[in-house]
Formats: structure tokens, sequence, C-alpha cells
């Protein structure tokens, strides 16, 4: 196992972990100094390409991004989400691992959870591929946003998904918009960390889609905190250039060979 995965599961109890999206190099190396996990997400469908959903995301985007982040990625845990039908099967998943690390050499791979896909993250684990595992609300298998965790039998099978995907290898486990009392009963039972998102303070990790922590999705749900308006910020400078050009104040001699 690597060092840094075995941080990431000794981390477990003793200190959160933080953990954010990149789908850059610019924002990699920013992130690289304070993220214990970089996660190439397929968010970037909906967060950078307008798309509707993180199901239309295709492989060879997601390697090309991959490949940015990687550039700059040096103390943090690389992880590349594995896009929609790209692991329906052992062979598929592993043919295309085998194909992401042809052109980017990452740490870890998410899987989202069908409730059923056990078997693959076991056969990558025993190939020694490190697997990171995602339950809750998986949009890549489920079309409506809900909250997941309040009936009792979606508790249950909450939890028995999650202690699945612990005997399977994972060594950690997304839990994404789970009630707390749910979230809480998961990250009691499991012995690697639990990274929330939209599930509360009790999970041994927190991630969230760095695009909407910036204010430059426009995607703000109860489980986001905006840190800064990103865009505001961009749309002074690009009025003050516009501005510049405008009035002939741009470019300037010291601009100018
Ligand atoms: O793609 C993504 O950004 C994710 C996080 C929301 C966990 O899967």
């Amino acid at each position: 196992m690597s060092r840094k995965i075995s941080e990431i599961k000794k981390s477990k109890s003793k200190k959160k972990l933080v953990c954010l999206t990149a789908y850059s190099r610019p924002i990699s190396k920013i992130l690289d100094n304070h993220c214990e996990i970089v996660l190439v997400g397929d968010s970037v469908a909906t967060a950078l390409y307008g798309m509707k959903n993180t199901r239309e995301i295709n492989l060879e985007t997601m390697i090309n991004h991959a490949i940015s982040v990687k550039k700059s990625l040096k103390r943090s845990l690389m992880v590349f989400d594995m896009p929609h039908k790209t692991y329906r099967n052992i062979k598929e998943a592993r043919k295309n691992i085998k194909k992401i690390t042809r052109h980017v050499k990452c740490d870890a791979f998410k899987i989202e959870s069908n409730g059923n896909n056990y078997k693959i993250i076991k056969n990558l684990v025993k190939s020694g591929v490190h697997v990171m595992g995602h339950i809750g609300y998986t949009p890549q298998f489920k079309k409506k946003f809900k909250v997941e965790g309040k009936k009792t039998d979606e508790e249950k099978k909450l939890i028995k998904d999650a202690k699945m995907i612990e005997k399977a290898g994972a060594f950690s486990i997304v839990l994404e918009c789970v009630t707390k009392k749910t979230a809480y009963k998961i990250t009691k039972s499991l012995k690697i960390p639990t990274i929330g998102i939209g599930s509360s303070n009790i999970c041994d990790g927190q991630i969230l889609v760095t695009d909407d922590v910036l204010g430059l999705s426009g995607f703000y749900p109860k489980f986001v905190k905006k840190y800064v308006n990103l865009g505001n910020i961009i749309d002074t400078a690009v009025r003050k250039f516009k501005k510049d050009v405008k009035d002939k104040k741009f470019p300037k001699n010291l601009n100018t060979y």
C-alpha cells in the first residue's frame, strides 16, 4: 500500500481529511498545499462544460483534465473519478483503468456504487488498484436528487453497502447527501474514513466541488459554502480591462515591445 493511502486510512477519527475537486493545473497547484485528497471529479461535466448531468462526460475528456491536474500535484493523493459506463463489469473497469494509467499516473480511482458492484471493487483492489467508494446520492445512477437515509430501510441498505465496499477493500468512501444520523452510523461502523459531501460534520473528511466553493459554478445547494465570489472578482477585472481598452489606456508603453 502506498504511503499516502496508509496515511489517509490512519487519519480515521484522528484528523479531518480536506478534499476538493480539481480539473486543471492552476487549481491543483493551489489545492496541493492544503488538501489530503484532490479528486478529478466527473462534476467537470456540469461545473465546466455546462452538461445536464455527470453522465455525459467521457473518459477521454476526464483523462485530459487528469493530465493537467497531475502537472502540479506533489503532496495530495490524486483520485480519478471513473465516469459513467466505464466500469460496468470487471473487464471494462480494468481496461479503462489501464488506459487512464497509460496517460496519467493516478493514486486511486473512485467508483460510484450502484448497490451491486462490490465484486468490481474487490477485483480491482486485488490487482493493486486503490479504490474510493461512493454511496448515498450517486448522480451516475440516480436521476433525481434526494437526501438519502431518511427511511429505516434506506439507512439499512446504506450501512450494508458501506460495509460491503469496505470489505471489498476500498480505502475510503464518499457519503453524498446522507442524513447526519445515517452518516454517524456508517462512520462509526467502518474502519476506513468516510468523506462527506452534504453528509454532516460527523464524517472523517469533507469534499466539495471547488468551483462551488469559489463561487464560479452558480450551483449553491444547502450543503455548499461559497467561500469567495470569484465570479464577481473576475467580472470586476474584466470590466476594468474593458474600460482601459475603450479609453485607450491599455496597453501602455510598458506593455509594448
Ligand atoms: O465529481 C465529483 O465532484 C464528485 C464529488 C461530488 C464527490 O464525485
